[in-house]
C-alpha cells in the first residue's frame, strides 16, 4: 500500500483498481501514511497556512429540485429569502474588517432574469474590495449568464458535479437535470477564464466505491483549480432524508488522495464535516486540505439556508468567532492565512 501512496504522490495517478485499494485499505498504518503524505504535500506547497473564505449565503429561493437538498422548489417548510444589496455589501464591509480578501455568493439556483441584479452586486463589491476574489456558487446557468458574471468582475466559481456516473446522477437528481449540462457548464466557465471548483458528497444515497474511483478519475482528468467535497447529511424534509449520513473518514481519505493526485488544488474541509464531528474540520486538513470558508451571512437567516439537517456554521461574523477558528488551528500547529489565495495558474 505504501508503494501506491508513493506512487501517486509521484505521479499523480493511479489505475481505477489502485484507487479502489486506497478508497477500500484497513489498515491503520497504512491509512496514517496515506494521510501523513497528503499533509507533507499540502504544507510543501501551502505552508501550514490555512486560507479562509467569506460565505454570504445569497438567498434559498431555488429552481431546482434536487432530492437530497433542503432548499429544493418542492420544500414547502423552508421560509425563502433573499438577501438585499445593502445586506450583502454589509456583510462583505464586516468580512472586510475582520480580514477576508475572499467573498463567496452562495445560493440557490434563480431563474435568468435576476442574472443582471447579481451582475451589479457584484460590479458594485468588485469596485468597493477591489483586493478581494470573488466566487460564485450560484447554479447552473446560460454561458453568457456566466460571461455576465465574469465581466462584472467575478474570479471564480464552485458547482460541484454531485457525481460522475450518469445512471447515479439520475438517481439523486430530478429527470428534467442532466450530468451532460452539469459538465457543460464546468467547462463554460473554464473557457471564460474563471478559477473553477467541482466536487462531489461523499457517501450520497446509491453511492457506490466505484462512483467515487469515476470521479476521481474525472477530477484528475478535468483538473479543477478548487475542489468542494463533504458528507452527504440527511434532511428530513427531502425524498432522500431516510438514508444515513456519509464517512467522515472516507471523505477526509478522498481529501487526501486527492491532494496528491492534484497537490495545487485548493481543498477546502468542508462544513458537513464540522457538521459530522467536532472535529471535523481538522480532520479534513491532518488529511491536506487547505481551505475553510466560515460563514458570513446575517445570524437569522442562516438556520433558512439548511441544505441538510443540523448544518454548523462557524460563526465568523464576530471577530470572536475567528480568534476560535485560529485557536482550534492552533492545536494541530497551522493557522489562518489572510491572503487572497488565488489557484496557481
Ligand atoms: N448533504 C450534504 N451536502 C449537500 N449539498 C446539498 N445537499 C446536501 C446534503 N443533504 C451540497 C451539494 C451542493 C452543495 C452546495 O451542497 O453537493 O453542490
Amino acid at each position: 500500500m505504501k508503494d501506491l501512496v508513493d506512487h501517486l504522490r509521484d505521479c499523480h495517478e493511479l489505475t481505477p483498481e489502485q484507487y479502489r485499494a486506497l478508497l477500500t485499505m484497513r489498515n491503520r498504518q497504512d491509512v496514517d501514511y496515506l494521510m501523513q503524505q497528503a499533509r507533507e504535500v499540502s504544507q510543501q506547497h501551502f505552508g501550514k497556512g490555512i486560507y479562509v473564505r467569506g460565505l454570504i449565503e445569497l438567498s434559498n429561493a431555488c429552481r431546482n429540485n434536487c432530492l437530497y437538498c433542503g432548499i429544493r422548489r418542492s420544500n414547502r417548510h423552508v421560509a425563502r429569502y433573499t438577501l438585499s444589496r445593502e445586506q450583502v455589501l454589509a456583510c462583505c464591509q464586516q468580512g472586510y474588517e475582520l480580514g477576508f480578501r475572499t467573498f463567496v455568493l452562495q445560493g440557490g439556483e434563480w431563474g435568468e432574469e435576476q442574472s443582471q441584479w447579481i451582475a451589479q452586486l457584484i460590479g458594485e463589491i468588485r469596485q468597493r474590495w477591489s483586493d478581494c476574489a470573488i466566487t460564485l456558487s450560484l447554479g447552473e446557468h446560460p454561458r453568457e449568464t456566466y460571461a455576465l458574471w465574469r465581466e462584472a468582475g467575478a474570479d471564480r466559481y464552485l458547482l460541484r458535479h454531485e457525481t460522475h456516473n450518469q445512471r447515479h446522477y439520475s438517481l439523486l437528481h430530478p429527470a428534467e437535470m442532466s450530468h451532460a449540462h452539469r459538465l457543460q457548464c464546468l467547462e463554460w466557465l473554464k473557457e471564460l477564464g474563471y478559477q473553477v471548483g467541482t466536487g462531489i458528497m461523499v457517501g450520497s444515497p446509491f453511492q457506490t466505491i466505484g462512483n467515487i474511483v469515476e470521479d476521481i478519475e474525472f477530477l484528475v482528468d478535468f483538473k479543477p483549480h478548487m475542489i468542494g467535497i463533504g458528507p452527504f447529511i440527511p434532511q428530513h424534509d427531502t425524498p432522500l432524508g431516510r438514508f444515513p449520513a456519509g464517512s467522515v473518514d472516507l471523505t477526509a481519505r478522498l481529501y487526501a488522495i486527492l491532494r496528491l493526485a492534484l497537490p495545487h488544488a485548493l481543498i477546502p474541509s468542508t462544513t458537513a464535516m464540522a457538521t459530522l464531528a467536532t472535529d471535523g474540520r481538522l480532520r479534513g486538513i491532518l488529511a491536506g486540505a487547505n481551505v475553510v470558508m466560515p460563514n458570513l451571512s446575517p445570524t437569522d437567516t442562516r438556520k433558512q439556508y439548511a441544505l441538510y439537517d443540523n448544518k454548523a456554521s462557524l460563526g465568523a461574523e464576530s471577530s470572536q468567532g475567528l480568534k476560535d477558528l485560529a485557536a482550534e488551528l492552533a492545536t494541530i500547529g497551522y493557522h489562518i492565512n489572510w491572503s487572497r489565495g488565488d489557484a496557481p495558474r
